[in-house]
């Protein structure tokens, strides 16, 4: 897709209802993101979250793809602690969550990790630039790469993430101008999120494009809908209808069967 210039589309999903949602949209690739912790779980970060968590709603996710690429978050520490463990975590997120490839964040630092994980067949997404996991050491969700040297860094963990073997990777807000020179210098695509256009892929989390929480609003997102007055306002009716005796009417109730009961032949 990078050499035929057409743009990679990835999104979140992290249920089987979404999933079925943003498959029918035509979607390139799905990512099980550890946003699920702050989405989902309603955490200030994702830092708890556990690789059962991830294996869990992966397999709902993957139960209801039917041509998307299924790629799956490795949450903090499945993967920091030697490349051993995160070769076991990628398997277990194959084996247990149907994970087609794993997405894995750092660049330099990361790259035995990614290499022990490709060489036992398992693709892998980088992910750089701001790396959520270490958000209290980068003190804070900032944007990443604006000094020359942060820059050069930038550049040098991309080289690496591409040299250990993953098959494309995200760059997580950084500016736009950085990310398209990266962009050029790898010949593996690249994903922005609050990377600019120059990218050769985009993902968002699904329930950010939706409009699902009317607090969250930050510059990187473009909402699609706004569902969350509309999804209000249908529950508020509901509850106004059961409390008011509106619903159910008869076109929803069952009836007993009058007469006797039929009963069914076998032979
Ligand atoms: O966890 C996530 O949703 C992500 C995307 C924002 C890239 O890593």
């Amino acid at each position: 897709m990078k050499a035929d210039r057409s743009k990679i589309v990835m999104v979140t999903a992290y249920d089987y209802t979404m999933a079925r949602i943003v498959d029918a949209a035509d979607v390139d690739m799905v990512l099980v993101g550890d946003s699920v912790g702050m989405v989902v779980q309603g955490l200030p970060d994702t830092l708890s979250v556990t690789l059962d968590d991830m294996i869990y709603h992966a397999r709902c996710v993957a139960r209801g793809l039917q041509q998307a690429h299924l790629t799956v978050d490795m949450p903090f520490m499945s993967y920091q602690v030697s490349p051993s463990q995160a070769l076991e975590s990628a398997g277990r997120l194959v084996k247990e969550g149907h994970a087609q490839s794993v997405k894995l964040e750092g660049g330099v630092r990361s790259a035995p990790a990614i290499e022990a994980i490709v060489e036992a067949g398992v693709p892998v997404v980088g992910h750089i630039g701001l790396t959520p996991q270490s958000v209290n050491a980068l003190g804070g969700f900032k944007v990443q790469g604006r000094s020359e040297a942060a820059a050069s860094q930038l550049l040098r963990d991309a080289l690496a993430v591409q040299n250990a073997g993953a098959f494309c990777v995200v760059l997580e807000m950084v500016p736009a101008s950085l990310a398209a020179e990266v962009s050029q210098a790898l010949e593996i695509p690249t994903i922005g999120i609050g990377a600019g256009v120059e990218c050769d892929g985009q993902v968002l989390v699904c329930n950010d494009l939706l409009g699902f929480d009317s607090r969250f609003k930050p510059r990187f997102v473009k909402r699609y809908a706004e569902l969350e007055s509309p999804m209000i306002e249908a529950v508020s009716s509901y509850v106004n209808e059961v409390r008011s005796g509106v619903f159910p009417t008869e076109d929803h109730a069952f009836h007993r069967r009058r007469g006797p009961r039929k009963v069914a032949k076998i032979y």
